[in-house]
């Protein structure tokens, strides 16, 4: 790509971008991106985007809807100031659990958000671990969609458990907690979840031997934490030894902080896809960086290379 390469970045998560913009060595882009009298979101790029290469980073987390705003404002501003190719860095792709009806007269807001984002301006998404791989066919512009396991799966190695068992809290997170035990060795064991609603979880069958073992419950996403406790319920009920969980992003809802501070878990990997939030006991919580992989895939996208040598 010809133009030059500009970062920017909303309120979500300064730091990533920053750590991001540090080791491409290229400033994070002059903007103000606040709010007017009356809340509405106010935006001014403060630089020349004219004919640049530019990089909006922006994870979609609490408040939601506020940074979902700011990201399509800013969009919008990028492309009215003539860029050359707008990509949106989307680390956190919230609404993503909403990406099919379940009951009647529900919206497929994934799908909202798609188009909301591509109408604002983007001609790229570069994103980390979809709740929903589909996601990707929501939009008809490219995707490139990073996957955080390995950053996640390199830690846990060097832990150095032994008689390890990887538990998949439900069925829908088979496939990461799979190639998890891939990369980490040991065995699976699969926990069969049921949401009576949306913000409860039963658990009673688990298939897989953990009895005496160290576990790692892997997941996409810890929000309220009601998977994870309930998994823990389980999984001390059947006997294990230590119980670690490994996420990729810790949105951390509600009281999530103190109740996993209260459980037994040893301790909870995380990435910082999204800061975390400062409501609660942190010291069981463990931060693992992924601007190295994005800063990578920015790189690659403005110098027009590869970047599936990163999907690995
Ligand atoms: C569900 O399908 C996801 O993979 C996570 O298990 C879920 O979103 C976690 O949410 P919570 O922490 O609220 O149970």
């Amino acid at each position: 790509m010809e133009g030059r390469l500009q970062l920017f970045t909303g309120n979500a998560n300064p730091r990533l971008a920053q750590a991001i913009a540090s080791i491409l060595e290229t400033p994070l882009g002059r903007a103000e991106v606040g709010a007017f009298s009356d809340s509405e979101t106010r935006v001014r790029l403060e630089e020349n985007v004219r004919g640049s290469d530019v990089f909006v980073i922006q994870p979609l987390c609490a408040p939601v809807n506020q940074h979902i705003m700011e990201l399509l404002i800013m969009l919008d501003a990028v492309r009215r100031a003539s860029a050359a190719r707008i990509t949106a860095v989307i680390p956190y792709y919230a609404y993503a659990r909403q990406e099919k009806k379940t009951a009647g007269r529900e919206p497929i807001s994934a799908k909202l958000l798609a188009n909301l984002l591509t109408t604002a301006g983007a001609d790229r998404i570069l994103t980390v671990d979809l709740h929903a791989p589909a996601i990707e066919g929501f939009f008809d512009i490219p995707v490139d969609h990073l996957r955080a396991t390995p950053i996640l799966a390199a830690h846990a190695r060097r832990l150095g458990l032994e008689r390890l068992v990887v538990v998949s809290p439900d069925t829908g997170a088979v496939a990461r907690a799979e190639e998890f035990r891939r990369r980490v060795g040991g065995g699976l064991a699969i926990i069969s979840k049921q949401r009576p609603s949306p913000e409860m979880a039963e658990m009673h069958e688990m298939v897989g031997e953990v009895e005496g073992r160290d576990v790692i419950i892997v997941d996409d996403i810890i929000a309220s934490g009601g998977t994870l406790l309930k998994a823990i319920e389980l999984l001390q009920a059947r006997g294990v030894r230590h119980i670690f969980a490994a996420a990729i992003h810790g949105v951390f809802s509600g009281d999530a902080l103190r109740r996993i501070a209260e459980s037994p878990i040893e301790r909870v990997f995380v990435t910082d896809t999204i800061p975390l939030p400062d409501n609660g006991p942190v010291d069981k919580i463990e931060v693992l960086t992924v601007a190295p992989l994005l800063a990578e895939a920015i790189m690659r996208i403005h110098k027009d290379l590869s970047i599936s040598a990163l999907f690995t």
